[in-house]
């Protein structure tokens, strides 16, 4: 599905360009139309936006078949203590994923921002992007995530310390940021320009201040003043989460790439459905049950790989709830769907939940809910 969907969107993405008709067709010319992040072509400017706990490595791998063209790594921390951490060496862990492989970092210090982003690479790496747009305290506390955009010296120490580590390597370097540290403290255009300057290949914006949290709508004005003041390509990012919303802020922004974090939560076939309205402006029919049944049973199994039974089902209780939004079915029946996952305890055991709810809704009785 996947493979003939990109063949047919690619063999389209470059014709049919009228300058004339430059607002009306421009999202749908730059969704396939070639971007490189160095050397590294990428299929497509529909990106996953890294979520720490949820962006995994088999969910990057189903979004990218799923139609996303890019994902960055969920964070991992620039401290050498915690390398060796089950937790961290997990999401290090890029075994069988499409490249370009992008893993970002997060730090307050620039030599050791500099040393992870050697590490890294040591590791498999050929993307570094660095962390300056998550609000959580537990990485706000430490001086880092979007807390550096309070203090643009550092925050751009930190860019030349890793953009020096990374040249030798021919490894690109990337910022994920907010707006800026507060509604008055809009300082992303100032900061973009500098990280430009000093060698960022590609700045990534969620359309919200650190201190609105997730809270309030993302606004991509300041994300067009972004991309206007910069060349580097930018990447809107923030509350897509329907085909039209994607047109919508590519038409608003200019941007050159967008990303999709929490609406792909459970739903990684958004990409597709995006992808194919952003080409054709038609939406795409929503999935089949045997698609659906294939998709969640070949994440479990990714998953299970990953981590292990006794973590592994644990931490697909999540990802289960969330496809369990998508799924079709009655509320009672599927109040037991979810009570089943999350009493699971084994492998074998979430795979037949997962499997019987599936044959269920495949039963002639049941048909109608099924439709
Ligand atoms: C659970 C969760 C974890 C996140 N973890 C990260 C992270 O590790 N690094 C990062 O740069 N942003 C992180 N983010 C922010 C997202 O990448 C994205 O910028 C934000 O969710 C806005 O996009 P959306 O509206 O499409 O979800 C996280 C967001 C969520 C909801």
């Amino acid at each position: 599905m996947g493979r003939e969907y990109r063949d047919v969107s690619q063999a389209r993405g470059m014709q049919g360009y009228n300058p004339a008709h430059f607002f009306s067709i421009r999202p749908r010319m730059l969704l396939f139309s070639p971007m490189r992040l160095g050397p590294f072509p990428l299929p497509n400017r529909l990106f996953v936006a890294p979520m720490a706990g949820v962006t995994d490595r088999p969910f990057r791998r189903l979004c990218k078949r799923l139609g996303a063209g890019y994902a960055v790594s969920e964070m991992v921390t620039s401290r050498p203590d915690l390398r060796d951490s089950l937790k961290t060496s997990r999401r290090a862990n890029h075994e069988g994923e499409p490249g370009p492989i992008a893993v970002q970092i997060a730090g307050t210090d620039g030599d050791m921002m500099a040393e992870a982003a050697r590490y890294n690479i040591d590791r498999g790496a050929q993307i570094i992007d660095i962390n300056m747009g998550c609000p959580a305290k537990k990485v706000c506390n430490k001086w880092a995530g979007s807390a550096l955009m309070q203090d643009e010296a550092l925050a751009i120490a930190i860019v030349e310390a890793v953009v020096a580590a990374c040249q030798p390597h021919g490894v690109p370097v990337t910022l994920k940021m907010r707006t800026g540290w507060c509604a008055e403290a809009r300082n992303a255009p100032v900061l973009a320009r500098a990280a430009e300057s000093a060698g960022v290949q590609m700045l990534t914006v969620h359309g919200r201040t650190r201190e609105q949290g997730y809270k309030g709508v993302a606004e991509h004005d300041t994300v067009a003043a972004i991309k206007a003041a910069v060349g580097i390509p930018v990447v809107a990012n923030g509350d897509i989460d329907t085909p039209e919303k994607a047109r919508e802020v590519l038409r608003r922004t200019g941007c050159d790439a967008i990303m999709i974090g929490r609406a792909a939560q459970g739903r990684p076939w958004l990409f597709r459905e995006v992808a194919h309205f952003l080409d054709t402006g038609e939406h795409l029919p929503p999935p089949s049950l045997t698609e659906l049944r294939e998709w969640m049973l070949e994440h479990l199994h990714d998953h299970y790989t990953l981590y292990g039974e006794f973590t592994g089902v644990r931490t697909a209780r999540k990802h289960l709830g969330w496809y369990a939004r998508s799924l079709p079915g009655h509320p009672a029946r599927m109040a037991a769907f979810r009570e089943a996952i999350n009493r699971s305890e084994s492998c074998e055991s979430q795979l037949h939940v997962v499997q019987a709810y599936f044959d269920d809704l495949a039963a002639p009785e049941n048909w109608t809910l099924a439709a």
